[in-house]
């Protein structure tokens, strides 16, 4: 196991070939992502596809989702990361969790670490995180993080904030 970042009661490994239900069970939740932009993952084909097409390229610009797990009993709870977007130049933090772990300060908690990694190990400038509107608990986060309001944009059809910490 590859494991990237720890914090009090969590840590960050790299995803492998063999998660690829994990990414089904995830996504398998419309509240999980109803505010993602992404849909649910079919079946462990187009799941595999996601690790070797999009997540795994990310690992060698030391970044990328990693799964994140509880410390106290190795569960996997959801992922969080960074993520280059080649078309836009800039690094996403993102994350998601199943619905069961919401409201217990996880997000804040990974978030933060992974920030933390960006800016002072990778010595990265401007890294971005955009919610919709109406995920308030996202937008909590993004906004106890630090980052900085930038512009509004749409999320699919859902109108979106986009945040920058410099
Ligand atoms: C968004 C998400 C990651 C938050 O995870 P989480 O572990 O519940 O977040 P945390 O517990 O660390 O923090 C949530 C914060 O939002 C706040 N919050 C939650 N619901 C809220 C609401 N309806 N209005 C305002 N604030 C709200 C909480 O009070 C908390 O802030 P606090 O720590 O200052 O009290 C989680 O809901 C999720 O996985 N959603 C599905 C995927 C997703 O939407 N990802 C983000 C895409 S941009």
């Amino acid at each position: 196991m590859i494991k990237t970042i720890e914090t009090p009661r969590l840590y960050l490994r790299e995803f492998t070939i063999e998660d690829a239900q994990l990414l089904i069970d995830l996504n398998s939740n419309p509240n999980v992502i109803r505010y993602t932009g992404d849909g649910p993952v079919k079946d462990l084909d187009e799941a595999k596809r996601i690790l070797n097409d999009i997540i795994f390229p990310q690992y060698k610009n030391k970044m990328g989702r990693w799964a994140v797990h509880l410390k106290s009993n190795d569960e996997f709870i959801g992922w969080c990361g960074l993520k280059f977007i080649a078309d836009d130049n800039e690094i996403d933090l993102g994350y998601r969790f199943f619905e069961n772990h919401w409201g217990k300060g996880y997000a804040s908690e990974s978030a933060k670490a992974v920030l933390d990694y960006g800016v002072n190990t990778l010595k990265l400038k401007n890294i971005i995180a955009r919610a919709a509107k109406d995920n308030p608990a996202s937008i909590a986060v993004i906004q106890k993080l630090g980052f900085v309001y930038l512009k509004d944009e749409y999320c699919g059809h859902d109108p979106a904030e986009v945040y920058h910490y410099t």
